[in-house]
């Protein structure tokens, strides 16, 4: 028995990124769709999971893409979360499409291949323009993080902001909107931009809109001397964005680091790295790198019980001072043969113990970064 494709007969299109993405022959992530004319139960008669929470979009039973029925929004609340929703099989596609936050996110393709595109999105794609799709814009202060997360994205293909984009940007931080977002949505952009090709170009832009000045005003003196530390990375792999955001906050001294982390509530795991960051950074500063300072940096950054830190913030050290890098990593080595079981055996314990410890491994260090 062959299964009827749920989509069979229902009116969909192939909307927003997955459109832009493939006319500008970036990799497509995942595609989203709209479905015109049709209810939730029609949908739940096909097969469709429901999953939206505050608007109807559903789950396509084996590709598991998202469906989301045409709807128009209008603001009734500050912030990003403020919005009625009506969605109705009246709703048209081009209604839906005029919702959206910009050009280049607001065309659609239908199941025949044809480019709906109401709002110019082509033409501004080509003349590499992040647009708004209507005053609208305003009533979503999450857009002028995106759109600044579209230019860490894509200004490497000449991508800019419209003038009068800018200014509706400029207008969203200056209602205090977006400074209403909450610091979880915050967050998310901010993340997704530091994995971009062009970081900084999202710092810089939010600064342009004094957006910066509201959400992260820590950065704002960092900005003159440019952001380029954020590109010297060691090969992180799949951190890249956590080194990236480590490298950017390493200059702040830890109190501002702190209050940043604090307001944007930062993934632990966030916080941790750009200490150990900062603290690799004060150490290459020294005028000299003795077995004091390097015993202090290995305790900052608790190598005894997360030896996995030292490898990658060594090599963070190679990229600039080599031999101090060298240095650094025979008196690791030499500190991790000083092992705890021996002074036991020893006969030592308790807060003798971790004296001990610490002298022979301060000495170890000592003799290494000599030799
Ligand atoms: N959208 C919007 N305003 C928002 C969020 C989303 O107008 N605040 C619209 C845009 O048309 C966008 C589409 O919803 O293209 C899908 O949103 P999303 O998946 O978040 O973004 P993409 O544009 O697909 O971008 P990405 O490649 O980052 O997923």
């Amino acid at each position: 028995m062959t299964m009827r494709d749920p989509c069979d007969g229902l009116e969909v299109y192939r909307v927003g990124g997955a459109v832009r993405d493939e006319l500008l022959g970036w990799p497509v992530k995942d595609t989203d769709w709209v479905v015109v004319g049709a209810t939730p139960q029609d949908m739940q008669r096909r097969g469709f999971r429901p999953v939206g929470r505050d608007f109807p979009v559903f789950l396509h039973p084996q590709s598991q893409e998202e469906y989301a029925l045409a709807r128009t929004e209008r603001k009734s609340g500050h912030g990003y979360t403020g919005f009625i929703v009506h969605a109705s099989p009246e709703v048209t596609l081009e209604e839906d499409l005029a919702r959206r936050d910009l050009t280049i996110n607001a065309m659609a393709r239908s199941a025949d291949g044809r480019l709906i595109d109401p709002f110019d999105g082509l033409a501004d794609l080509e003349a590499r323009l992040l647009r708004h799709v209507s005053p609208a814009f305003i009533e979503d202060p999450l857009r002028v993080l995106r759109t600044a997360r579209f230019v860490a994205r894509y200004s490497g293909l000449g991508f800019r902001v419209a003038a009068d984009t800018r200014e509706l940007m400029a207008q969203l931080v200056s209602s205090g909107e977006v400074a209403h977002l909450v610091a979880e949505r915050v967050w998310t952009e901010a993340e997704k931009a530091l994995g971009e090709p062009h970081p900084a170009a999202f710092f810089h832009e939010l600064a342009q809109c004094r957006a910066l000045n509201e959400l992260m005003p820590e950065l704002v003196p960092l900005l003159e001397e440019g952001l380029a530390c954020m590109s010297v990375l060691p090969d992180v792999g799949e951190e890249q964005a956590r080194w990236r955001w480590a490298r950017l906050v390493e200059v702040l001294d830890r109190e501002a680091r702190e209050q940043l982390s604090k307001r944007l509530k930062l993934p632990r795991a966030w916080c941790e790295l750009a200490e150990q960051v900062a603290c690799t950074r004060h150490l290459v500063a020294e005028s000299v790198v003795g077995e004091v300072e390097v015993m202090r940096w290995l305790n900052a950054i608790d190598a005894w019980r997360r030896g996995e830190r030292v490898a990658p913030l060594l090599a963070l050290v190679r990229l600039s001072e080599p031999s101090l890098a060298d240095r650094l990593a025979a008196g690791w080595q030499a500190a991790l043969k000083v092992a705890p079981r021996d002074l036991v055996a020893e006969g030592f314990k308790g807060a003798e113990l971790g004296e001990e410890l610490a002298r022979r491994r301060l000495q170890a260090i000592s003799v290494a970064i000599q030799a």
